[in-house]
């Protein structure tokens, strides 16, 4: 079934298959920040990721999400259909924190007063820069304004299911990173991973914070943050 390796990333492996439109994706334990300035490794992480972003992928097909998701295929592989990735991150944020309470001086745990999309450009050499439309265009990443516009009602309407999603399970989520693909018929889907590698997620009541910030901020305990997110989701 696996087939020679595709592409390696920091926190997944991509393998070819003998069906041409279908990929495996491997999640690793590997964990980086920073533009993997800072490296570490967490064994199980990757088991914990691939069932949660399962969970969470599955969850937006339910409601109407075209994503790359096939199925998974062991506790820390899955079946994806073959994209060609955009190579733009797109950012949604609830709460002010990270970069942007960096950048702009907004108190971490600050409410937005509106669900704010932002790019970044996917290239490590670059240190993923911040870009907007325009560059979008500029770079060719996109064909034209209504592929940015799809991403952009994609990435809020994702965004709305997950709030959602996450109030019910006593978490707040702050913000998270998303990438989508091209398919064979040019359609856009939702591609990559959702998972608390990805995303920030307070408890609601505490504001404890059960993603990769205790890594990024050596909080300690990565691994049981990881492992309640999933508890929580599971539940
Ligand atoms: P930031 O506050 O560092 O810009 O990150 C915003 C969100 O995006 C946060 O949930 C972490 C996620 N993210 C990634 O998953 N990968 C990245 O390379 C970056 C910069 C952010
Ligand atoms: N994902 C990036 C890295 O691995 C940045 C981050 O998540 O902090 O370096």
């Amino acid at each position: 079934m696996k087939k020679e390796l595709f592409y390696e990333g920091k926190g997944k492996k991509i393998f070819k298959t003998q069906d041409d439109d279908l990929f495996i994706a491997e999640f690793k334990d590997d964990l980086t920040a920073f533009n993997a300035e800072k490296k570490g490794k967490e064994e199980g992480k990757g088991k914990l990721n691939c069932k949660i972003s399962t969970i969470i992928f599955e969850i937006l097909k339910k409601n109407g999400i075209k994503t790359h998701l096939v199925k998974t295929i062991s506790d820390n592989e899955q079946l994806i259909e073959r994209c060609q990735i955009i190579p733009i991150e797109v950012l949604v944020r609830n709460i002010a924190a990270g970069s942007l309470s960096k950048r702009l001086g907004i108190k971490e745990g600050e409410n937005l007063p509106f669900a704010l999309v932002e790019f970044c450009l996917k290239d490590d050499k670059l240190g993923d820069p911040f870009i907007n439309d325009e560059h979008c265009l500029l770079l060719n990443l996109v064909k034209d304004q209504n592929q940015i516009q799809t991403i952009k009602e994609l990435a809020r309407k994702i965004n709305t299911i997950l709030l959602d999603f996450f109030d019910q399970r006593n978490l707040k989520l702050v913000d998270f990173k998303i990438e989508f693909g091209l398919s064979k018929n040019q359609e856009i889907i939702l591609a990559d991973e959702i998972s608390p590698d990805s995303c920030r997620l307070w408890d609601k009541n505490t504001n404890e914070k059960l993603d990769k910030d205790r890594f990024r901020q050596d909080l300690g305990n990565v691994k049981i943050a990881y492992e309640e997110i999933l508890k929580r989701i599971m539940g």
